[in-house]
């Protein structure tokens, strides 16, 4: 039988003897008997409950957050890295309600924060989780896992809420749902001394206004019906979360495809570096060989074949010396052209003018690594796609942080 490592008001937490370094986070039954259409309700919310956090981890792991999520387990439990919690709720705001209202009066509910408005809050049930400021965070030193929580901490945690909060808000924006705040704690993973979103992201973790109508930001009668949580808005709720979880999350992503157009298979290697950087968005790549001045009508019917297919595709041409193929392709498809020479360090300088400088009417772009390229096309895909945009999101956070802890670590090896 496991131990209880810790348990709370709402879960349980297990040590997994046979995996070391990971728990088990039990959620306790909170259903509670009433009448019938009470009892609905909260049958209704306890299932969003179970099904909320590991379909929001699982949409945040793959977007490249480090969460402590592992796997779900039943219905109820789920499969987490062992953490120390860092006692600190963290509250991200987009639009103003609750008890920000009560705390800066004057603001109006409905007030929209750009950027995001950051709070935080001590766990501190006795003295009502009171609201800190960064230097109070910084002056309690808490140590976990070893890590000491300094202003780097900090900073890492600050800015990885808002990227949390962006990805979520562009997941429910696609079922026209307003992400209004949430709230969500970071632990230090044990083994690694990671911070990662740890604890769970529930139906209790955020607000969440059913929106694509501004006007009932001023509707008071819609927000209180919402804010009661009626039958209505939580089938509304419930509908969307399966729709999240069910197509949006486990399906995979066929609507998104990068073309590559090679002039010779000399060009192979700058490709395949093209392609593997497209699959880590999730975005497919086919890779075909054609030449726009040895035979040009094959680069046109190569073209229909992808414009015929009704799949959203974005070209990217390859070719070394002049560069045809790009800007044939751009006169030809309205589909974005991206041209991706490969430059050679003799004539390269050179042989880049036939990629900028265009007839006129053509908007083809030009990048010159292949990586770039890809991150690029999967920019204009995340304008419709917000799995390919939250993957875009993370790998900026991510890099930031990476950028902050190398930053940590030289300062540390030149005391
Ligand atoms: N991955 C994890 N590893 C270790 N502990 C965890 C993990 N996830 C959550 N916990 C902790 O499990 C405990 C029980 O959770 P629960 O949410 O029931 O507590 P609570 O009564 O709400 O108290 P709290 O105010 O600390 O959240 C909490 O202290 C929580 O921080
Ligand atoms: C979670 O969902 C299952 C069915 O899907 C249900 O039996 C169980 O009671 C739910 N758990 C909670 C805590 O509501
Ligand atoms: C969230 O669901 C739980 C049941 O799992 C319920 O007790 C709680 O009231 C719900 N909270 C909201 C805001 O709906
Ligand atoms: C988070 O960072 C922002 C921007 O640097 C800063 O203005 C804000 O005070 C920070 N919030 C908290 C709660 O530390
Ligand atoms: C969102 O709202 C728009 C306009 O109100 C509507 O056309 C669209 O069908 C809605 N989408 C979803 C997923 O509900
Ligand atoms: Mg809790």
């Amino acid at each position: 039988c496991a131990a209880k490592l810790n348990e709370g008001k709402t879960k349980q937490i297990f040590e997994l003897p046979d995996q070391p370094g990971l728990v088990l986070v039990q959620s306790k039954d909170q259903i509670t008997a009433g009448n019938a259409a009470r009892k609905d309700q909260m049958e209704g919310k306890a299932a969003i409950a179970n099904k909320t956090t590991s379909c929001v981890f699982k949409l945040l792991q793959e977007s490249g957050i480090k969460t402590a999520f592992v796997k779900q387990h039943s219905d109820t439990a789920f499969v987490a890295a062992h953490c120390e919690m860092i006692p600190i709720e963290w509250v991200c705001r987009r639009v103003a309600t609750g008890s920000f209202l009560k705390r800066n009066p004057g603001v109006k509910e409905g007030f929209r924060f750009s950027p995001l408005k950051m709070e935080m809050f001590f766990k501190d049930d006795a003295n009502n989780d009171p609201q800190w400021s960064e230097e109070q965070l910084l002056e309690a030193k808490f140590s976990l896992a070893g890590l000491t929580i300094g202003q780097c901490e900090v900073d890492i945690m600050n800015r990885s809420t808002v990227a949390i909060f962006e990805i979520l808000e562009k997941a429910w924006a696609t079922q026209n749902c307003t992400l209004v705040d949430m709230k969500i704690e970071f632990g230090v993973n044990v083994k690694t001394q990671e911070i990662v979103l740890a604890d769970v992201i529930d139906n209790d973790s955020w607000r969440l206004w059913p929106a694509g109508d501004r006007s009932q930001q001023k509707d008071k009668q819609v927000y209180r019906d919402l804010k009661e949580v009626t039958p209505e808005a939580m089938q509304m709720v419930k509908r969307n979360f399966e729709w999240v979880s069910e197509r949006l999350l486990l399906e995979p992503q066929a609507s998104s495809r990068v073309v590559v157009l090679m002039g010779s298979t000399s060009d192979m290697a700058h490709c395949e570096k093209i392609r593997k950087a497209c699959t880590s968005y999730g975005i497919s790549c086919v890779l075909r060989v054609t030449s726009a001045h040895k035979g040009p009508d094959e680069t046109l019917r190569i073209k229909a074949e992808y414009e015929g297919d009704g799949v959203p595709t974005v070209f990217v041409a390859v070719a070394g010396r002049s560069n045809g193929l790009g800007p044939v392709m751009s006169g030809n498809t309205a589909y974005p052209v991206i041209n991706c020479p490969p430059l050679t360090p003799d004539w390269g300088s050179q042989d880049v003018w036939s990629s900028l400088r265009m007839p006129s009417g053509l908007g083809c772009s030009t990048i010159i690594s292949p990586e770039a390229a890809a991150q690029f096309a999967a920019q204009i895909f995340g304008l419709t796609n917000h799995l390919v945009w939250c993957k875009l999101r993370a790998s900026m956070l991510n890099t930031w942080v990476a950028l902050k802890l190398a930053d940590k670590k030289l300062q540390a090896c030149s005391l």
